[in-house]
């Protein structure tokens, strides 16, 4: 159930650029006015700068520059997207959180949100370092009436809309490497990681995980990382607002997704394909099996990678990790 603070945040959201008076407020969450001066205060003391003018009311003028379900949800135009938050401040993997959410009935669009992970997971059973504060640690949690084979499209839906927001704010050129890292200058800054559980032929959900490495500084990065990887700051000498670009996330995949459920894959294939890295080159693809080369291609209508054998035959090719020769 949704708790008084939070029932009087969303109160003041709603009225975000206008006064609302405490006797509205008390009639609103059913509290006493003095109930609702005592919570204004709580509201204070945890960073929130609330006015209160006598006769006109309450606003809110700045909401505290940390990460929680409030701060994210102040100001998110979303419809369905991030309207149900899971924030926690340390968790072994928000991929967990929003597993256990998920088989609690949890509904479309939930979000789970850590300021660090202890045991942040990547793909093929790596770590993903996930420092306090430093990054964005999310998962998303979708229940899409699509196919389980074109799930892998929403983990390439995933990384241009996520390129899409690191270049209109921070101005850098992204580039994707397929199927879902993202690269700045030549080094990882983002990894996608997309787990379903599903039947044969359906989906029950999908959880799409997302690390965007910001605040970092090169120091920050574990040694056994530092040359491979980057963040926001490294690549821009400044700081960048977690809130601000988890918000903007939310709002550019939702209408993305809605857009590729509606009119299918096509667009984001394009849009992936604008990002792709070093498409027509030579690159070596290995899998925990074995490895290979071949000219890569492009993306498939179904979001595998294409790729031009040695015979010159052009085949698809649906995990594995690809690597460039310099
Ligand atoms: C990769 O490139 O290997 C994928 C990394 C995915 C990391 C994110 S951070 C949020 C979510 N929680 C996790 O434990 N992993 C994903």
């Amino acid at each position: 159930m949704e708790s008084t603070r939070n029932k009087l945040i969303r109160v003041l959201s709603e009225n975000e650029n206008q006064y609302i008076s405490g006797q509205e407020i008390s009639d609103l969450l059913n509290i006493s006015r003095n109930s609702v001066w005592k919570h204004m205060k709580a509201l204070e003391k945890d960073g929130y700068e609330i006015e209160g003018i006598p006769r006109k009311g309450y606003r809110i003028k700045e909401i505290p520059n940390k990460v929680s379900d409030n701060t994210i949800k102040w100001g998110l135009k979303t419809k369905w997207l991030g309207q149900s938050i899971i924030h926690k401040s340390s968790a072994p993997s928000t991929q967990r959180l929003i597993h256990n959410a998920a088989q609690d009935n949890a509904p479309h669009g939930t979000v789970a949100i850590a300021d660090e992970q202890t045991m942040g997971r990547g793909r093929m059973n790596r770590n993903w370092h996930s420092a306090s504060q430093k990054g964005m640690w999310m998962s998303m949690l979708l229940r899409p009436e699509i196919l389980p084979q074109q799930a892998p499209q929403l983990t390439l839906l995933a990384a241009t809309v996520m390129a899409d927001v690191i270049q209109e704010h921070t101005a850098l050129q992204p580039l994707i490497k397929w199927p879902n890292d993202i690269l700045l200058n030549k080094k990882k800054a983002v990894g996608i990681l997309t787990e379903m559980q599903a039947e044969q032929d359906r989906i029950q959900y999908v959880v799409i995980g997302i690390g965007l490495n910001m605040n970092h500084l090169r120091k920050d990065l574990s040694e056994d990382i530092q040359d491979q990887a980057t963040s926001l700051h490294i690549e821009t000498g400044k700081e960048w607002d977690i809130n601000k670009f988890v918000q903007h996330f939310l709002t550019a995949f939702e209408s993305a997704y809605d857009q590729y459920i509606n009119e299918g894959f096509s667009v984001t294939k394009e849009k992936w394909e604008s990002y792709g890295f070093r498409i027509g080159e030579k690159i070596k693809i290995s899998n925990l099996r074995d490895e290979r080369e071949a000219i890569f291609h492009g993306i498939a209508e179904d979001g595998a990678l294409l790729i031009q054998e040695q015979t010159g035959k052009i085949s698809k090719l649906y995990s594995g990790e690809i690597h460039w020769f310099d």
